[in-house]
């Protein structure tokens, strides 16, 4: 029987591609798509976990070298929170039964691991006694486990969009501080996605790789951040960067003034300039950035020249996952069928559709005994 029940969404990635891990601004949206957990104490003092289809129990080792692979891999999440509880000085449950279950496609881009990080977390804080844990620290405390932990060295984007989703709102961090705010999301504007179903999987070194590339270039251009510097100062000192190194920091740079500018825009409720950021940024990614990949391009491909599509990009890492389109009202179900349907017919393997609402973000929902809280 569970004693404590925590929800986390997922995220889409609104703008802001790779800008966030170099101190730049993102938006995002927590999506109406979760990670649960449910933890309950166990008596024994051991560390159990369950996941809802999944064949095996796993109890987490105490050996701190210790990370699970194959079809487990997916326990390294939670264990890298149980470790970090105890890195951030937080009270761990001595001992614990948590199930997760989930709603979100893995592998997508929709940070499924952050969600299961978030999830987890507020389960085993609450389980130990602690009920109030600030949207920051969660989202810092599951940075902290991917990073150290997991071994992914991504930035805040996924984790604080996670912790402070709110819903008919976006989520605007300057990755700076982080400095968390709200951007309302138009009420006439829809989100789909359109996941290709190539596994996007960040572990597999090509986002180490590029976060590589952007130090190695901010460090030649002598900033401490690709960030610091305007499209204007880049172009003058690009000439100093081998050719690779260069296209990875026009990315960046101009990527950081499209977040700037789509604020503007969505102040002002301008979709159609938010559209063309949205498609701009992805023309970024597949030509400059290069994380996009064939499929990804030609499902934006489809859906910019669709007359009810205001814009539409790669959203989250890249290599794979999904694609974003924000749309009119006017876009249904059969044009997202339609879309399904080209992609099929250039060979590709049909993408799966969501149609997605904002939502909230991670939160402790229920408790035993006292019924729900
Ligand atoms: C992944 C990472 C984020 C961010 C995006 C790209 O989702 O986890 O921190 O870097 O990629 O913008």
């Amino acid at each position: 029987m569970p004693t404590v029940l925590a929800r986390a969404p997922g995220r889409v990635e609104f703008i802001g591609n790779h800008t966030d891990y170099n101190g730049g601004a993102v938006l995002g949206a927590a999506i109406d798509r979760y990670v649960w957990a449910a933890a309950a104490p166990n008596p024994a003092g051991r560390w159990r976990l369950f996941s809802v289809g999944g064949a095996a129990v796993l109890e987490l080792p105490s050996d701190p070298g210790t990370k699970y692979s194959g079809t487990d891999s997916w326990a390294n999440y939670p264990l890298g929170v149980w470790r970090s509880l105890r890195d951030f000085s937080l009270p761990q449950p001595p001992g614990f039964d948590l199930l997760v279950d989930s709603n979100l496609p893995p592998g997508a881009g929709l940070s499924s691991s952050a969600a299961l990080e978030l999830a987890v977390a507020l389960a085993l804080v609450s389980l130990a006694g602690k009920t109030d844990l600030p949207p920051a620290q969660l989202a810092a405390l599951g940075r902290h486990a991917e990073n150290h932990h997991v071994g992914v060295p991504c930035g805040i984007l996924d984790q604080g969009t996670c912790a402070f989703g709110r819903a008919g709102h976006l989520v605007h961090i300057d990755c700076r501080g982080p400095v968390f705010s709200h951007v309302p999301f138009p009420a006439d504007a829809h989100l789909w996605i359109f996941n290709t179903r190539e596994k996007h999987a960040l572990i597999d070194g090509l986002y180490a790789q590029r976060h590589e590339e952007c130090l190695a270039a901010a460090k030649t251009l002598g900033v401490a951040r690709l960030t610091d510097l305007t499209p204007a100062q880049l172009r003058a000192g690009e000439g100093k960067l081998p050719p690779v190194l260069a296209k990875r920091a026009r990315h960046i740079v101009e990527e950081q003034a499209r977040v700037q500018e789509t604020v503007t825009a969505l102040q002002r409720r301008d979709l159609a300039v938010v559209g063309r950021l949205l498609t701009a940024s992805h023309r970024s990614s597949q030509h400059l950035f290069e994380n996009s990949t064939p499929a990804l391009d030609r499902l934006v491909d489809l859906l910019e020249k669709h007359p009810a599509v205001f814009g539409a990009r790669l959203t989250g890492g890249g290599f794979g996952g999904a694609a974003m389109a924000l749309t009119r009202d006017r876009f249904t179900e059969a044009d997202a069928v339609q879309i399904e349907r080209c992609c099929a017919a250039n060979h590709d393997r049909a993408p799966e559709m969501l149609h997605l609402q904002t939502a909230d973000g991670a939160t402790r929902i229920g408790l035993q005994a006292g019924g729900m809280d």
